[in-house]
């Protein structure tokens, strides 16, 4: 039987390995410095953000991790920022459910926007979100700087 559930201490290492997972996929597996004990501290104790677990005979099989974040022109809303499901388990729905759940949190809570980014080569993921209806904008540049 396959469920989601609201991540709970405990399930930061499973939720660390999809992480890595998904940076692997997204060809960028050097760039994930955040840990388990980190990820523990920042779901459970300082709860900046939150994820929901996507449970397979008590193993963890995917997950979405999303926090509040603010637009100035919009007020509250909320971020996706990873969204994974392992490959042996794609395609059969898993996937659609879980962003269904993130989409529902954010109606729930009322927020103006719900945002996320994808890379421009993931097709796979795009057509999954052209699927659903969403808005894909390409415009947009992201600005960053990394710090210690
Ligand atoms: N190509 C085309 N369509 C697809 C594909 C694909 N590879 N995968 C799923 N779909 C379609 C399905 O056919 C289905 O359509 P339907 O409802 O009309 O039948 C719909 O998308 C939903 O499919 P699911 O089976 O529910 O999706 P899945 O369980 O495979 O999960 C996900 C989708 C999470 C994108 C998964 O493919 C994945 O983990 N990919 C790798 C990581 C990734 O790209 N994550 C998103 C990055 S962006 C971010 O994190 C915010």
């Amino acid at each position: 039987m396959i469920y989601t559930r609201p991540a709970q201490e405990g399930d930061e290492v499973a939720i660390m390995s999809l992480i890595h997972a998904l940076a692997e996929y997204e060809k960028a597996p050097n760039e994930v410095v955040n840990s388990a004990p980190d990820l523990k501290k920042h779901l459970f104790e300082e709860k900046i953000c939150e994820a929901i677990v996507v449970v397979q005979n008590d193993t963890i099989i995917g997950f979405a991790l999303y926090y509040t974040n603010y637009s100035t022109w919009k007020g509250k809303c909320l971020y996706l920022e990873d969204f994974f499901v392992l490959p042996e388990y794609r395609g059969t729905g898993i996937g659609s459910q879980l962003f269904d759940e993130v989409v529902q949190i954010a109606k729930d809570r009322k927020v103006k926007r719900m945002d996320w980014q994808v890379l421009d080569w993931n097709e796979p993921a795009l057509n999954f979100y052209k699927k659903k209806n969403a808005i894909l904008d390409p415009e947009w540049i992201n600005g960053r700087f990394f710090f210690d």
